[in-house]
């Protein structure tokens, strides 16, 4: 059986390239080459869904993948320095061999954005799954089955879609535009900032013809979100990323869930009617 036939077989990859976009230093990006040729072609993956990186020796760890399909061969993934496995993994050279399954979880419901205007909303340390997303649409060969994409990021994101501090020119790319938060997105206690919240009011013309996909923490996105619901949004049109409360990623810790439904099975993209009075941790 080939492997993307069966997700959770293990299959050899080595870091083809480690690099920091410029100004974040607190975030590696890494990109994994697989060692078989057939494991590359037949890994196919959409925007949202995660991987199990598996170290050998210290256990799978749970990512969003951060490349989007079209961008070319390679898959990457945007690593945490501040965090301990991630670390781990960041102290390898290049060329060191992992283990990789996946791609796991349901991804963005691309479907769902077809004929609507869209909105991309996150903050600098949930924006893997986003980033993704936005690439997936920007460079879509159907790019007009989409309306305008609107990204809202903290001011301090920007580099953070580029990739080694190049943006493909924007003004290439048809009916994009990207918004930076005036300051964070984010306050210190986790809360979304009411500039953040005008802004997006500001920047939507017809809500009822849009739809928003959001990471940032838990609560922040239910204030956007509810936000997003009063001015406008169909509470079905609204995705939410909840790709860090992943812990084992197959359904076995029980860690993960958002009231009956586990975020690595039935996630890590909801939508908001799917968890609509749910209960969640912090
Ligand atoms: S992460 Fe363990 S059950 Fe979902």
């Amino acid at each position: 059986m080939q492997f993307w036939k069966n997700p959770y077989k293990l299959v050899p990859v080595r870091i083809a390239e480690k690099w920091n976009e410029p100004h974040h230093n607190k975030f590696v990006n890494i990109s994994l080459e697989f060692l078989n040729i057939e494991d590359r072609v037949g890994f196919k993956y959409l925007p949202g869904q995660f991987c199990l990186i598996s170290d050998f020796g210290y256990g799978d760890i749970p990512m969003s993948i951060a490349s989007s399909p079209f961008e070319g061969k390679e898959i990457f993934f945007v690593l945490d320095i501040e965090i301990e496995r991630e670390r781990e993994i960041l102290s390898r050279e290049e060329g060191a061999i992992f283990g990789i399954r996946g791609p796991l979880g349901k991804g963005y419901p691309l479907g769902k954005f077809e004929g609507r205007d869209i909105f991309i909303i996150g903050s600098g340390e949930h924006f893997p799954e986003l980033r993704s997303l936005f690439w997936y649409l920007a460079l879509d060969d159907e790019r007009s089955k989409y309306g305008k994409i609107t990204v809202v990021l903290d001011s301090n994101a920007p580099s953070l879609f580029s990739r080694k501090g190049q943006l493909p020119e924007l003004s290439e790319l048809s009916n994009i535009e990207i918004n930076y938060s005036i300051e964070s997105i984010l306050s210190s206690d986790g809360e979304c900032c009411d500039s953040a919240l005008k802004l997006i009011s500001h920047l939507v013309p017809d809500a009822s013809k849009s739809a928003a996909a959001i990471s940032l923490p838990l609560k922040a996105a239910k204030t956007i979100t509810e936000h997003l619901i009063d001015i406008g949004f169909a509470r079905e049109n609204v995705f939410i990323s909840l790709h860090r409360n992943i812990r084992c990623g197959v359904g076995k810790c029980g860690r993960c869930n958002v009231g009956h439904k586990f975020v690595c099975i039935d996630g890590p993209v909801f939508s908001a009617l799917e968890i609509e009075g749910l209960v969640m941790d912090e």
